[in-house]
């Protein structure tokens, strides 16, 4: 377990002074996972409970939620999008009633098409959702993306577009096509205004921590949850779900970033959004984005306590780390990790003291996606020199 590097690895780390301490967020109901239930493969995912990471880290305990196989796809993203599609036909079609997906699918005939951009894992979730619906699905991603993930994406039967241009300007390419013909337009960031389908999305995503409370019924609460953050929407479930008026004891929130696409981590510093301009690639895909969504970002300053912006390398360090403890966990799926071994021997001690982490605190990390690239995973977990 001894995988460390001789040269410290550039990390920043921020204790967020916006942090609103009295923030309570109104509960937003379970229909999304009575609706979850309902699709047939569904399966509630493990949470694992690590204690030789624990221990290798000097804290209390560490658990990890595996989004592995979620649904049948290698990350959490489907959660999201499955819900944000219900709820946008339900709306088209003028019921409030949500449909099962079965019900549905001879009613829509083939209509609409749905369109998203995608670092990877969101646009596959919703090509997924739109061949289980037999819906057309086109899919824009960003120049420089790994083969594997458009490769995926075609597989699920989707068209696939690469833009010549970052995460953004392939936002920006998914939403001008929508409008031209009239599509779902199933983005994970608001567009021009337009935030009922993020904000669907984000509560959808609850599911995923109903499921935890659910496993953990009678167990110490956590004390810290670290969690990745893209565009920052899962980053606004986890601030809905834990600064939820009803939560008698609230973990800390620690949102890890990379260190080249820490745009939250930015609006952190400048107190508003800002778009960082494209730095290097990261390893990182689904959380390589320039700018945090403007309905995530209010959420997300008023609940985290901190942020972590994380190196390549300190990343393939929690793969390696993970895969030892029989955990496969792609790139932006052991961020948290990362973070967490950042706080522990790296940069971020300052913060670690600030959100009391020590011997006894009870730790969680999402595990958000699987071996998504087998290439890169396969190269990342090869121990380093
Ligand atoms: C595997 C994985 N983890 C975390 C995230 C971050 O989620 P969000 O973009 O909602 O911040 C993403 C986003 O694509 C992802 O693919």
């Amino acid at each position: 377990m001894n995988d460390h590097c001789s040269e410290p690895l550039p990390a920043m780390a921020r204790i967020n002074p916006h942090r609103d301490l009295l923030l309570e967020c109104d509960s937003a109901g379970k229909s999304m996972l009575e609706f979850h239930r309902r699709l047939p493969a569904y399966m509630p995912t493990p949470l694992l409970n690590l204690p030789t990471v624990a221990a290798r880290l000097g804290v209390g305990s560490v658990h990890l939620k595996d989004e592995s196989n979620r649904l049948g796809l290698p990350a959490f993203k489907i959660l999201g999008a499955s819900w944000a599609v219900a709820r946008a036909l339900a709306r088209r079609f003028g019921g409030d009633m949500l449909p099962d997906f079965e019900l549905l699918q001879p009613e829509l005939r083939g209509k609409p098409i749905l369109i998203s951009a995608t670092d990877g894992n969101h646009g596959r979730a919703v090509a997924h959702v739109a061949r289980t619906l037999g819906l057309p699905a086109r899919i824009f991603l960003p120049a420089g993306a790994a083969p594997a993930r458009s490769r995926a994406l075609r597989e699920e039967g989707a068209e696939v577009r690469i833009v010549n241009g970052d995460y953004d300007d392939a936002v920006a390419r998914a939403a001008r096509f929508a409008e031209k013909c009239g599509g779902l337009l199933v983005q994970d960031t608001v567009v021009d205004g337009q935030s009922d389908v993020p904000s669907d999305i984000v509560h959808g995503y609850l599911t995923l921590f109903l499921e935890i409370d659910a496993a953990r019924t009678g167990q110490p609460a956590f004390d810290l949850v670290l969690v990745q953050i893209g565009v920052g929407s899962l980053a606004a479930t986890a601030v809905q779900h834990y600064r939820f008026r009803g939560m008698a004891q609230q973990p800390a929130l620690i949102g890890v970033e990379p260190i080249h696409a820490a745009s939250t981590l930015a609006a952190c510093d400048s107190g508003r959004i800002v778009r960082l301009p494209q730095g290097p690639r990261t390893i990182m895909a689904g959380l390589e984005c320039g700018t945090v969504c403007e309905l995530a970002w209010p959420q997300i300053r008023d609940g985290f306590d901190g942020f972590l912006a994380v190196h390549d390398e300190r990343t393939k360090m929690a793969m390696r780390c993970l895969h030892e403890a029989g955990v496969v966990s792609g790139e932006s799926g052991a961020a948290g990790l990362a973070g967490l071994m950042e706080l522990v021997e790296g940069s971020g001690g300052e913060l670690a003291r600030h959100v009391g982490l020590g011997a006894n605190s009870n730790v969680l990390m999402l595990s958000t996606e699987g071996a998504t690239d087998p290439e890169g995973y396969g190269a990342a977990i090869q121990k380093g020199d």
